[in-house]
């Protein structure tokens, strides 16, 4: 019964607009780890339909801020690639939209989710779950702009007293949003607890619009069950494609990857970010890449340990090529 449920979900298409994506597959938006060199690593392992980019301020792309101009990097290998955006003025959402249309993306999604301070403070990400008029504004004047797919990415809601998802989900569907992707958690939860499967569940049979599914999957057993028992139209991972890049391949698949396969990979990104980013920022990335994919390495605490003393890039380098050299 579970195996059929794999069985039929890895044939299925989940139709986004114009766009018909199979499987239905999706690299989550990561800020500062779902970069063009990452989506590549998850597209070569397979077994995902369609890579987001990492969330990208409205505000900073439309004044023309160097660092974002960073963020817009992609290869035709990613497509279909969609485009995140955050902020909370209508119209520099549209121009940023507009702008990445232009660039080349497949879809945009609007971020209306993030719980971070940083983006919240300024009205954006989930404090748009408290201001369902900005969010709708937001929705209209976006579409209007996009001739491309166009979705939507939320939580719940602010706080379990005020979930709003089937209010915003309703808005989406009558503006013409062509997706809805949906972390079932609160903003107030940030990560912890479980993610609420019934909420899910519930936004699935109010619209007629996609939902797809977000939340903890990381196995191929039980969480991802779990989330199809949803009636979702597709899932989005992010925590576990940092940990693991193949999550796709496994979790369709049932195939494990190798300890080898992944030291080479971050030797070869390793390279790749320090070609690509300043310093300072290859520094910060490798860092963190490296003590994400500790978690699935054998004895990673010890990297974990090592990092904190690296100061350049180079010695994040070196911690990893002693750790490999070590293993064999
Ligand atoms: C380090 C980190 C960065 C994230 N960055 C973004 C982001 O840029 N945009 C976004 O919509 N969600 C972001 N998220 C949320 C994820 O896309 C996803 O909704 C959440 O982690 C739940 O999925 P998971 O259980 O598969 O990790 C981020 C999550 C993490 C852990």
């Amino acid at each position: 019964m579970n195996n059929n449920l794999i069985e039929e979900f890895k044939e299925k298409k989940v139709k986004i607009g114009s766009l018909e994506i199979s499987p239905p597959t999706f690299l989550a938006p990561i800020a500062d780890i779902s970069d063009s060199i990452f989506r590549q690593i998850v597209k070569e392992f397979g077994g995902v339909g369609c890579v987001f980019s990492e969330m990208i301020s409205a505000d900073a792309l439309t004044r023309g801020c160097k660092k974002t101009a960073l963020m817009l990097n992609f290869d035709h290998t990613e497509k279909p690639i969609f485009f995140q955006i955050v902020g909370k003025d209508p119209l520099r959402m549209a121009m940023a939209a507009r702008m990445l249309e232009d660039l080349g993306a497949d879809g945009i999604d609007v971020n209306m989710g993030c719980p971070s301070k940083n983006v919240t403070k300024s009205g954006g990400g989930s404090a748009l779950l408290t201001d369902l008029k900005k969010a709708e504004e937001i929705i209209k004047t976006v579409r209007r702009v996009l001739s491309i797919p166009f979705t939507i990415k939320i939580r719940a809601g602010w706080n379990e007293n005020s979930l709003v998802y089937n209010e915003i989900g309703k808005i989406a569907e009558n503006e013409g949003v062509d997706a809805i992707f949906f972390h079932g958690r609160t903003k107030k939860q940030m990560y912890s607890g479980s993610v609420n499967y019934e909420w899910i569940a519930d936004l699935k049979s109010r619209v007629k619009i996609p939902v797809i599914g977000n939340g903890d999957i990381v196995d191929r057993e039980e969480s991802l069950i779990k989330m199809l028992e949803t009636k979702c139209d597709g899932v989005m991972i992010a925590r576990a494609a940092i940990k693991k890049p193949w999550i796709f391949k496994e979790i369709l698949e049932g195939k494990e990857v190798e300890v080898e396969t992944l030291l080479n990979i971050i030797e070869k990104q390793f390279k790749k970010l320090k070609e690509v980013y300043p310093e300072n920022l290859a520094k910060h990335k490798m860092k963190l890449f490296l003590s994400w994919y500790s978690r699935s390495l054998p004895h990673g605490k010890k990297i974990r340990l090592q990092l904190n003393d690296a100061k350049t890039s180079s010695a994040v380098f070196d911690v990893f090529l002693k750790y490999k050299d070590n293993l064999k």
